[in-house]
């Protein structure tokens, strides 16, 4: 299948916690078990703030930390395991092996991965992607799949 893509402009904080109110609602519709959601952006582009607002909509009610030291922060939500990843300080994909990086990613759980890249070959490929670019305060979050059932979800998100 081709890749979809949209980019939805999120300029203001509140905008980003809506976009992510979105999307989460829409994926609770379809069921998020066993989604790879990649976050992609420079430092301080917005993907723990994303993520808060996903985590949030999700049903979490608590702290969301960036998991920017300990690699992976895990939450309990509506019995999926979510796990938020940060690689950014990941040193060598191989790390990953150590962490027992397979066992996160299964039917009952969704990964939210930031710095992917930093893991390059050792990460599923990913249900989503979100790339999210900005340039003083305008904000792009461009978001894309090559799955049949997210590419509807980003369709009603681009309405
Ligand atoms: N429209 C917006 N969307 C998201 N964050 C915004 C927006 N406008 C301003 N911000 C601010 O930009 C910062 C984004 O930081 P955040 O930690 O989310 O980035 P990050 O992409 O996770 O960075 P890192 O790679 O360091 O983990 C926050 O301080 C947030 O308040
Ligand atoms: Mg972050």
């Amino acid at each position: 299948m081709n890749e979809f893509s949209v980019s939805i402009v999120c300029n203001e904080e509140h905008e980003t916690s809506q976009l992510a109110k979105r999307l989460a609602a829409l994926l609770l519709g379809n069921g998020i078990g066993g989604l790879t959601v990649y976050l992609e952006g420079d430092l301080g582009a917005g993907k723990t703030t994303f993520s808060r607002g996903f985590l949030h909509s999700l049903g979490h009610n608590g702290s969301v930390k960036s998991p920017t030291y300990t690699l992976v922060e895990p939450y309990e939500i509506n019995k999926i395991s979510v796990f938020h990843f940060d690689l950014y300080r990941l040193a060598d994909p191989e790390e990953l092996e150590f962490m027992g990086i397979r066992d996160y990613f299964h039917d009952n759980s969704l990964c939210l991965i930031e710095w992917p890249d930093k893991g390059f070959g050792l990460l599923p490929a990913p249900d989503l992607k979100m790339e999210i670019s900005f340039d003083g305060n305008d904000r792009v979050f461009k978001l894309s799949t090559n799955k049949q059932t997210m590419e509807d979800c980003l369709k009603v998100l681009q309405d």
